[in-house]
């Protein structure tokens, strides 16, 4: 990169390496009206608009709600798109190859918009950025000029020199610490708590819906799943204070949010990390399933749900409506939670429960840690207690010496449970998990075929579950309103009409169910946002259709 010959006025870039040019971010901040007030400014900081790119899964939402909460609170504005962005903030995926080759992808697109636009600034976050690959970041992303940790996000402001640039907007900016997973140096997430805390308190959190809140309650993962990345990207579990989650359900449940889903990687193991207490007495030590855990007196997931779901209307209805959690693993799937869930108005009924595999030996290979046996004991008792609760899994296809019998006994797993919905994918190498010790031995031909096969084959569960739903009426959140092909019917019909035959004064619009099926069906525009009751007319493999009850 070269310097710019001359040098807008402005602040220098303190967060790169020594080669770093000069900060030329955007335009100046917004003069006062009273000319007489400028005397007392220091200086005139400049301030980006921002553009953020997330690519990944509801945590990497979530951590983008923050850093754009963070960026607004700074004074910064947000760009309407990365063409007129003065910061673009990548929050980066690296689950599987294909997810870190989208963001290679671009970076000859990003070199040319910052020579287009010599102030441009690219900040790469998220999983991508791991402590031991930092030297081959800048190869890999040449276009970048600030490389995150996902812990070191709360860093942004402070690292883009933004911070000082105005009074103390209150956020909280810890430094990175990092730790060790086996013997690789990662994030540590250790603070991530505290800083979200500030997040919430100094209202620096730019949430993506009015309606449908992410609430992060466990940053990082313990599990030692051979092929996953992520406790390499995210670091070790940190439980946020049950109070702190509790005072941000509060918040969320006041300002008329209708759901609310809380994340974690291993959302189900949230608390045995914080400090145990006595009002926590009554929480039995004895764990149903999985390792051994003193969890005597530590909050559990199921406490947490019975909290928010006591969080009540005036005329003791939940104040938050639907409360979900994601992502479930079946090692933590206690007998409290399960009980939590039944007796609990709010939750949902609807379980992730990843399963992986539908083998034994490959669940041992991928060191998932429990047996099909457990794993289906635990769905048994969840569907005793909470009847119809609708059930998703993930699937890998191909892992390491995965033979073509163990892939025919993962296809029949999902017969045998009957999945609402399976996300599934075909299993990617990453360089430094401990799978990537082990021969990658299906060929890429054969891992297409076994994915599509099992796409197919789950395709005809999915619409045998759905069926079973038509004549029934659903309660649908409604979040948005579709916009029409262009072509259908031969008719040009513009964006957010309904269908042709429609009522006229209706729009296409779609919500979930509380199984968290897609629904489809023809209402008013000032429906969205809000809970309504649908007639199931008609089910397709992956979405209902109905008209309002
Ligand atoms: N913590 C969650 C989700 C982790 S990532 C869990 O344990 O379920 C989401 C999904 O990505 C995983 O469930 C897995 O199915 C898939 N995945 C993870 N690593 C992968 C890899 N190396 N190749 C292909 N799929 C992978
Ligand atoms: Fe990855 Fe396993 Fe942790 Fe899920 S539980 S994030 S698959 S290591
Ligand atoms: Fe991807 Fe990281 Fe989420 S690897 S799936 S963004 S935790």
């Amino acid at each position: 990169m070269t310097e710019p010959a001359i040098l807008p006025p402005g602040r220098s870039l303190p967060m790169l390496d020594a080669s770093a040019p000069p900060l030329a971010l955007g335009r100046p901040a917004e003069r006062p009206a009273d000319e007489r007030i400028d005397e007392y400014r220091p200086d005139t900081p400049a301030l980006p608009r921002f553009a953020i790119w997330t690519l990944g899964c509801q945590m990497n939402r979530s951590d983008s709600e923050e850093m754009a909460g963070r960026l607004l609170a700074a004074g910064c504005d947000e760009a309407s798109n990365v063409e007129t962005a003065d910061l673009i903030v990548i929050n980066t995926c690296s689950i599987r190859e294909a997810a870190e080759q989208k963001v290679i992808g671009r970076q000859g697109q990003l070199a040319k918009l910052k020579a287009a636009h010599p102030g441009l600034r690219v900040v790469l976050t998220g999983c991508s950025v791991r402590e031991p690959d930092r030297a081959g970041l800048h190869r890999r992303y040449p276009a970048v000029d600030l490389f995150l940790r996902p812990d070191e996000e709360p860093e942004l402001i402070d690292r883009l020199g933004l911070a000082s640039a105005q009074a103390d907007i209150g956020i909280g900016s810890p430094t990175g610490l990092t730790t060790l997973v086996g013997r690789t140096i990662v994030g540590a997430a250790d603070r991530l708590a505290e800083s979200r805390a500030a997040a919430v308190g100094g209202g620096a959190i730019r949430r993506e819906s009015a309606t449908s809140a992410w609430l992060p309650i466990v940053y990082g993962c313990d599990k030692t799943c051979t092929y996953c990345i992520v406790p390499f990207s995210r670091g070790p579990e940190r439980s946020r204070p049950f109070d702190e989650v509790l005072h941000e359900a509060r918040g969320l449940a006041a300002a008329g949010y209708r759901e609310v889903t809380l994340l974690g990687q291993n959302v189900n193991s949230y608390g045995h990390d914080l400090p145990a207490e006595a009002r926590f007495d009554g929480i039995d030590p004895e764990r149903s399933v999985g390792r051994l855990q003193d969890r005597r007196g530590r909050p559990d997931l199921a406490e947490l749900l019975r909290a928010i779901d006591a969080i009540r209307m005036a005329d003791g209805r939940p104040a938050i409506p639907r409360l979900r959690f994601v992502t479930s693993h079946p090692w933590d799937l206690s007998d409290r939670l399960i009980a939590a869930m039944a007796d609990c108005p709010s939750v949902c009924e609807h379980l992730h429960l990843p399963v992986q595999s539908g083998e034994d030996a490959v669940l041992r290979r991928m060191g998932r840690q429990y047996t099909i046996k457990h794993y289906l004991e635990r769905l048994s008792r969840i569907r005793a207690a909470v009847p119809g609760i609708a059930i998703s899994t993930d699937v890998i296809v191909g892992f390491c010496g995965e033979t073509e019998a163990q892939f025919q006994g993962t296809l029949r797993l999902l017969e045998v449970v009957g999945y609402d919905q399976v996300f599934a994918a075909a299993y990617s190498v990453r360089p430094g998990t401990p799978a990537a010790h082990l021969v990658d031995d299906v060929p890429p031909a054969t891992k297409r075929r076994r994915l599509n096969e099992l796409l197919a084959f789950q395709e005809a569960i999915g619409f045998e579950r759905n069926r079973a739903r038509a004549g029934s009426t659903v309660e649908v959140l409604v979040e948005t309103i579709v916009p029409a092909r262009g072509h259908d019917h031969d008719t040009e019909t513009p964006p957010g009409r309904p269908r042709p035959g429609a009522r006229p004064g209706t729009v296409h619009l779609t919500g979930r169910s509380r199984a968290h099926t897609l629904v489809h069906f023809d209402g008013s525009a000032d429906l969205v946002g809000r809970l309504v009751d649908v007639r199931i007319g008609h089910a397709g493999p992956y979405s209902l259709r109905g008209a309002l009850a």
